[in-house]
């Protein structure tokens, strides 16, 4: 039965969908049988699996308004185990066409019932906004996943997040939970970057993941070639970030730090044994001394010479 994670935060540019495509990926690679739905009209998980998006004839605004039975619109991706629910532009017409249709708020648990079987996750990522689409993956959702960045407004609108998540609950959805929250886009050289960690923790106690997701260019540039970072860079920080976090999710046991600090001590050790080896055999060989460092204007030379 899969369980089914919206995520959300009504912000736009905090990493929701850079979220949810590395996390569905580093699920689906670690064996999950996966389900990302894309309802934000903006389709950028569409186009950052490699889909294009003005080429899709059925999308999830066709499940939600005209009931399309949901595995016509399912399209695989470069990743086996992950299937896609496609989204595009005509998808904004939806917010709107909502409001009339009745059990308007869901059209998306509905349409997922048929499907719970078939995967391990289902991962939706919600627009910008707590409209009827981010209300729609609320209430299909078991549990909303906020991504939130390090930036100085971090936390402004996040009580209106959690409003919203309260209301669903009381009103529609009783079982929703609030699964984590992830730190995205830190940077460490700042120390804003400390600070907003700080506050979301105290908001946001014991619900806050370890795992920080750093600012990383490679993710920046990796929807561009419609890859996850683990085929654009998976040697990145980010993409080890993100592998780190999916693991946090599932709650496979880290290396306790204990035994990683056991681990760093001993090959320091081998290290040092290693070195101490090469100077005392370099020692044996090198029976006359070496010329001492080179002079500024000759360093200057041999670089010159070099390039
Ligand atoms: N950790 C990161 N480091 C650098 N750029 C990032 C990072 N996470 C996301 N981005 C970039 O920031 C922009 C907004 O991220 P995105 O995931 O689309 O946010 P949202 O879905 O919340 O609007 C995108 O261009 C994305 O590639
Ligand atoms: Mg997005």
């Amino acid at each position: 039965m899969a369980k089914v994670i919206a995520l959300c935060n009504q912000k736009g540019g905090v990493g929701k969908t850079t979220t949810a495509i590395n996390l569905a990926t580093y699920l689906a690679l670690s064996g999950k049988r996966i389900l990302l739905i894309d309802i934000d009209p903006q389709g950028n998980a569409t186009s950052g699996l490699g889909v294009n998006k003005h080429d899709i004839k059925h999308s999830i605004y066709h499940v939600l308004i005209d009931d399309a039975d949901p595995r016509s619109i399912m399209i695989g991706t470069q990743i086996s185990n992950l299937s896609l629910f496609p989204s595009n532009l005509n998808l904004t017409g939806a917010e709107v066409e909502l409001v009339s249709v009745l059990g308007r708020e869901h059209k998306l648990k509905k349409a997922l019932t048929g499907l719970l079987n078939d995967f391990d996750f289902i991962l939706i990522d919600c627009p910008p906004s707590l409209g009827l689409l981010t209300i729609n993956a609320l209430s299909a959702a078991n549990s909303v996943l906020i991504p939130i960045q390090c930036e100085y407004y971090a936390l402004e609108g996040l009580g209106q997040l959690v409003n919203t998540v309260n209301l669903v609950k009381e009103n529609i959805n009783p079982a929703l939970e609030i699964e984590g929250v992830l730190l995205t886009m830190a940077d460490y050289r700042t120390k804003l970057t400390t600070e907003v960690i700080n506050e979301v923790k105290k908001f946001f106690s014991g619900k806050v993941y370890d795992t920080v997701i750093p600012r990383n260019i490679r993710l920046a540039e990796a929807p561009g070639f419609g890859k996850p970072i683990a085929l654009y860079d998976k040697a990145s920080i980010a993409a080890r970030k993100y592998e780190d976090f999916t693991n946090e999710l599932l709650g496979v046991k880290k290396e306790s730090i204990a035994d990683s600090s056991l681990r760093v001590a001993e090959e320091v050790e081998a290290a040092s044994e290693a070195t101490r080896e090469a100077i005392s055999n370099a020692e044996n060989e090198i029976a006359e001394p070496v010329a001492g460092p080179p002079k500024a204007d000759e360093t200057i030379g041999l670089r010159a010479s070099s390039q």
